[in-house]
């Protein structure tokens, strides 16, 4: 399977690094052979060479600061631009992890478009071209005869998506909520443990967990993103982030915090979807609510359902193997066809 990456931060190299470290288990347990053919990323530059691109060499690159680190090699390409590459390129898939912009899904969704257009499954970390223009995506990849498969866009690697969709197909799921952003989970977490919230947010970032833009997840509009794509995943329903009601946990002090657990509670950044809409919104649980043991960077997903009552996963909500793990996971499922 040739790969054209999209993004070479956090989720690209953890991919990278998944391909590199299995390479040989996947080949022996599933007959899973993959090549990196390009890495294009939006100010580090571009590499495009048929014959693959050496991942040790890829991370070498990026981590002395650009791909023009990358050795001399026969056949590489320095200077084919984003668009052209995805166009011309001799690939059967790309990997979008380039950053999510939820209000226009640019620059990625030209590049989803570009790719279905030149006959190249989807791949998608990036929540922005999912949750702005799903159904065009759906419709484009029908008619090319390609898939789009974006499981890492909820949950990192965590199944949720395929939970739904693939285990409990035959169910009708009434609602899905849960703890849908890690970086918030994280924050909350370490605040009950005494830190203050800036210094929380920063080992977010550091740890790989928070947006390219941190507000995003700190103001609810990440889990309200993941919203959308269960919406339109489970119910067939499109809303916007102005269709629902968004808080985050930006107004939540450590005073707040302090009062929940005397309480015996805990504020958990809750989300919510049902076929009449969705919400973000930062609430007081119970230490008893089995929710209430979901900590740092760990989500939590529960489906409503007819025929199962309740199931509920807990897993990864964000970081670079657990997002990586999310792109193998799909890429393995197109492999199986
Ligand atoms: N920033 C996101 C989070 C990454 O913290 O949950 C995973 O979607």
């Amino acid at each position: 399977m040739r790969l054209i990456l999209i993004g070479f931060g956090v989720v690209g190299q953890g991919l990278a690094r998944i391909l590199r470290d299995k390479r040989d288990d996947l080949k022996q347990r599933y007959n899973f052979t993959s090549e990196i053919v390009a890495v294009i990323t939006g100010s580090r530059g571009t590499l495009y060479r048929p014959d693959g691109l050496d991942i040790a060499q890829l991370l070498s690159a990026i981590e002395a600061g650009s791909l023009s680190h990358y050795p001399k090699h026969d056949g590489l390409i320095r200077d084919w631009d984003a668009l052209r590459i995805i166009r011309e390129g001799e690939a059967d898939v790309i990997v979008e992890a380039s950053p999510t912009n939820l209000e226009t899904a640019q620059p990625a969704l030209d590049y989803c478009v570009a790719a279905l257009e030149s006959g190249k499954h989807i791949v998608t970390a990036n929540k922005g071209p999912i949750a702005l223009a799903y159904h065009d995506l759906m419709v484009r990849a029908k008619a090319a005869g390609r898939q789009v498969l974006y499981e890492a866009t909820v949950m990192a690697g965590t199944p949720a998506l395929r939970l739904g969709v693939e285990a409990l197909a035959g169910c009708t799921v009434s609602e899905v909520r849960g703890i849908l952003n890690g970086t918030t989970n994280y924050i909350l977490t370490q605040m009950e443990n005494g830190m203050d919230y800036a210094e929380a947010l920063a080992q977010a970032q550091q740890l790989g967990y928070a947006e390219t833009d941190p507000a995003g997840d700190v103001e609810g509009w990440d889990a309200a993103a993941k919203v959308i794509i269960l919406a339109l995943t489970f119910f067939g329903k499109k809303l916007t982030l102005n269709d629902m009601d968004v808080r985050g946990i930006t107004g939540i002090t450590v005073a707040d915090v302090r009062e929940a657990q005397a309480a015996g509670e805990r504020w958990k950044l809750m989300a919510s979807v049902t076929a009449d809409g969705g919400r973000v919104q930062p609430v007081r649980i119970p230490m008893s609510d089995p929710l209430a043991g979901v900590a740092s960077a760990t989500n939590a997903i529960t489906f409503v359902t007819d025929l199962m009552g309740e199931v509920t996963l807990v897993g990864a909500g964000a970081g670079q193997t657990e997002t990586g793990f999310a792109l193998l996971a799909d890429l393995l499922a197109l492999h199986r066809g």
